[in-house]
């Protein structure tokens, strides 16, 4: 740790939204703009999804999840192409955290309070100079409550599954349109519904809602929200 300053005075932007709503594309570039660090929660919840998969761990046995969270490792690295790559115990598991699957078994286990607070600490750890933008559910609610600069993205059900389709179709994954707008639904709900932590904008976010907006034009907009540099 950086002893010439409190994680507290390391500013933070939180980007939370719904999946699909371009939150992570967002992020990253917003981050890249700003020379801050990126922290992707979602990876993490998948992270620890795919490690209890790995260890035929039963999602609905909490404390066996629980107990995968502290055990798994979890590590980002850059590639030499921009890319961000998430390790798993050492293993690079990028690809599989992007799959349905993950994300399916990500929302299940995000929804145990144990795990939650688990991973509150590693989360903070994200928070270090010269700022960080952190992209996720409740960055703006929990995690970082006292973050300076807070944004809701948001963007119709519709065009978050479409998105989801393009992205799928170019990567050869074979979906269909509307099996994806019900899992979106599906996991809307259910991020919506927990009880700890569930999906809402912070009182002092500003929303912002994507649908037909380029990636440059959110960017901008997300960038004109914090002081002139
Ligand atoms: O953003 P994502 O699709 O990678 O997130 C995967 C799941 O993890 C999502 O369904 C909800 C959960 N999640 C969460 O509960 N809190 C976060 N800060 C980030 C993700």
């Amino acid at each position: 740790m950086n002893s010439t300053h409190t994680s507290s005075s390391v500013p933070v932007l939180t980007i939370d939204g719904p999946s699909g709503s371009g939150k992570g594309t967002i992020s990253r570039r917003v981050a890249d703009r700003l020379g801050w660090h990126y922290l992707d929660s979602g990876a993490l919840y998948r992270a620890i999804g795919v490690a209890a998969g790995w260890a035929d761990v039963d999602l609905a046995d909490s404390s066996a999840v629980v107990r995968c969270t502290f055990d798994t490792e979890i590590g980002f690295r850059d590639a030499p192409n921009g890319e961000l790559r998430v390790l798993v115990d050492g293993i690079d598991a990028t690809d599989e955290l992007r799959t349905e699957t993950a994300g399916a078994a990500a929302s299940a286990i995000a929804a145990i309070p144990e795990v939650r607070s688990a991973l509150k600490e590693r989360q903070r750890a994200f928070r270090q100079p010269p700022g960080l933008v952190a992209d996720g559910r409740d960055m703006g609610t929990v995690i970082f409550p006292d973050a300076a600069h807070k944004v809701f993205l948001t963007a119709s059900a519709e065009e978050r599954a479409e998105r989801r389709y393009k992205q799928l179709m170019e990567k050869g994954v074979s979906v269909t349109l509307a099996g994806l707008l019900r899992e979106i639904l599906a996991r809307d709900a259910r991020d919506a519904q927990r009880a700890v932590a569930p999906l809402r904008p912070a009182e002092d976010a500003v929303r912002i809602d994507t649908t037909g907006l380029g990636i440059d034009e959110v960017v901008d907009r997300v960038l004109a929200l914090l002081p002139a540099r």
